[in-house]
């Protein structure tokens, strides 16, 4: 498979190109910072600088023309404003999204969150609102799309090793943590199983084994 990463510098992002390039994939990782080209290289992924916050969404289908699935895996990150939170987490996935549609790349894998389908909680800040609400745009952006979508709305991310465990079901599994590594695993498996699409699937660590938990919903 040649599989598109936006974000490609992200820690996810990093742990996902290293296991599909290691299952023999070729990945192409966004970036906007060209000093990241490198790490990005040492993950087996072949860097193409491209800001998302700057790219047309012709110029970013130009780039992944050919490619066989996207991940959404940006976004604006911890120490980012409301702002921010628009530009990437929202701006940056509709124009991934209308990128592919150009391109005609039909597979799309967003990473979302655990929240949305809820009002933010008020004590958690104006950043955090507007994250929450960034997330669900995009997410009803890509619903409404004719694209093989997939939602993936991880529970809260760590950067522990993965234990290839975890529980993967529609919406709503609770707000449990869940390691990158396994995030990683996920959407490696779910872009190798045919057939999925258009399902919201929240992720947290558990007891089932990644493959048993991604063969489990491509039956469903
Ligand atoms: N933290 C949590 O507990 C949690 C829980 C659920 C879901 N999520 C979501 O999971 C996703 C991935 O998480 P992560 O920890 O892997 O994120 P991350 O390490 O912060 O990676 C995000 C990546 O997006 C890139 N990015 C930002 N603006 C960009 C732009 N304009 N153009 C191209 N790339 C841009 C960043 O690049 P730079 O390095 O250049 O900034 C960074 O490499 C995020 O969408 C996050 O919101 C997080």
């Amino acid at each position: 498979m040649r599989v598109v990463i936006a974000g490609g510098h992200g820690k996810i992002a990093l742990r996902l190109a290293r296991r599909l390039a290691g299952r023999g994939d070729t990945v192409l990782a966004l970036i906007r910072n060209p000093e990241h080209a490198g790490d990005v290289r040492a993950a087996g992924a072949e860097p193409v600088v491209c800001d998302l916050e700057r790219a047309t969404a012709g110029e970013v289908a130009g780039r992944i023309a050919g490619a066989d699935a996207v991940v959404f895996a940006a976004g604006a990150g911890p120490g980012s404003g409301a702002a921010r939170k628009d530009t990437v987490d929202r701006a940056a996935a509709v124009l991934m999204a209308d990128a592919a549609e150009r391109a005609g790349v039909r597979p799309f894998v967003q990473i979302s969150a655990m929240g949305v389908d809820t009002a933010p909680r008020e004590d958690r800040g104006e950043a955090w609102a507007a994250y929450i609400r960034a997330k669900k745009e995009a997410e009803e952006d890509l619903r409404a799309r004719d694209l093989d979508w997939l939602i993936l709305r991880p529970g809260r991310l760590t950067d522990d090793p993965g234990t290839g465990r975890v529980t993967l079901a529609g919406p709503y599994v609770g707000h449990e943590a869940v390691t990158r590594d396994d995030v990683a695993a996920v959407t490696a498996a779910l872009l190798h199983t045919p057939g999925v699409r258009h399902r919201v699937l929240e992720l947290i660590g558990g007891d089932t084994p990644v493959e048993e938990a991604v063969a489990t919903i491509g039956r469903e």
